[in-house]
């Protein structure tokens, strides 16, 4: 049994792929672009929405990683059609692959932003997978991602296709895009320049340190896993101003800050439970969020 781990030449996917390794599973990655950090095992270039490739490549018995979708949200908003192509019509895609090709089980990366965002009066409540869809999703790429996970769902009911569905914090950590807010606020603190805060950076947000979130994604292998959803996150929220102090500590260096008024409805975050992976799969984020970010900005200053 192999494990193909589409989209494994991404941010999170190349950590995936690291782990299923360090474990001694054989991993195929499929992706457009070719491994970029290093990784070691056999690699097809192919894209997710070729069905008849990727069956291909597909044995009785694998087991199939959908990583691959469109990962930047503001390029859903520019380009909603070809965004939609590569992430749900994408997943619909490599669901009738698998079903041809009788694999074991398709594990999708999906995302938090499938619960929306819930009016302030309720914000402190806990998020759990029994918390329902967004009623009415106010972004393309929640629509989307609720799209690819009802279409695993149908694939199981329908032709018997079993599937894993993951549900994402806000990762980071090596290999992050440049342009997600970590990477910005270690940049312009190491250049003093001031970081925009909008309101009263009280905000928070959940992140989970992307190895951490990696080996969680490996857990999910688990047979306990089998069409089960589980959220994969942090243990925390964490403010904007938390992130600032918590890197101006590690830099040694203070920021400057530049407060302006606050978005429309820029929600104050909800706590979001990982419980149920802990429970069934006996995973949580081993690193506390400070511990993390020292990894990654050591990681950072030799890097960028
Ligand atoms: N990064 C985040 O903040 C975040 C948060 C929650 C969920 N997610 C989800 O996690 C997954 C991975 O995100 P990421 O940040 O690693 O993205 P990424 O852009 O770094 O990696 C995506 C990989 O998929 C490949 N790919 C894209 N379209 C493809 C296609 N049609 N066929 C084959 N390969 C294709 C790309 O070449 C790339 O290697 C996505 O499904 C994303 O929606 C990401």
């Amino acid at each position: 049994m192999k494990i193909i781990v589409a989209g494994g030449s991404g941010f999170i996917g190349s950590h995936i792929v690291d782990v299923l390794q360090e474990q001694g599973q054989e991993v195929l990655i499929y992706d457009l672009e070719a491994p970029r950090y290093g990784q070691a095992c056999a690699f097809v270039r192919g894209d997710t929405r070729d069905v008849d490739r990727m069956a291909q490549i597909m044995k009785p018995g694998d087991i199939v990683y959908l990583i691959a979708a469109e990962a930047n949200v503001n390029r859903f908003f520019e380009s909603p059609r070809f965004s939609n192509d590569i992430t749900a019509n994408a997943t619909l895609a490599v669901l009738e692959a698998a079903r041809r090709a009788s694999v074991s089980r398709v594990i999708l990366a999906s995302t938090e932003w499938v619960y929306g965002s819930l009016p302030e009066t309720v914000e402190e409540s806990i998020i759990t997978e029994d918390t329902h869809y967004a009623q009415n999703p106010d972004h393309l790429y929640t629509s989307s991602k609720i799209a690819s996970e009802l279409f695993c769902k149908n694939y199981r009911e329908l032709y018997g296709v079993n599937y894993t569905i993951m549900r994402y914090g806000i990762p980071f950590g090596e290999r992050a895009r440049p342009e997600t807010v970590t990477p910005i606020f270690i940049r312009r603190i190491i250049r003093s320049e001031p970081i925009t805060i909008h309101g009263d950076g009280s905000q928070s947000r959940q992140f989970i340190y992307v190895k951490d979130l990696a080996k969680g994604n490996a857990a999910c292998l688990s047979t306990a896993a089998e069409n089960q959803i589980f959220n994969l996150n942090g243990t925390k929220r964490v403010s904007v101003l938390q992130i600032v102090k918590t890197l101006e500590e590690i830099l040694g260096k203070k920021a400057t800050l530049n407060f302006v008024e606050d978005r429309k409805g820029n929600f104050k975050g909800r706590f979001i439970s990982s419980e149920k992976a802990g429970v069934l799969l006996g995973w949580s984020p081993a690193l506390e969020y400070e511990e993390a970010m020292k990894m990654y900005v050591e990681w950072f200053l030799k890097n960028d």
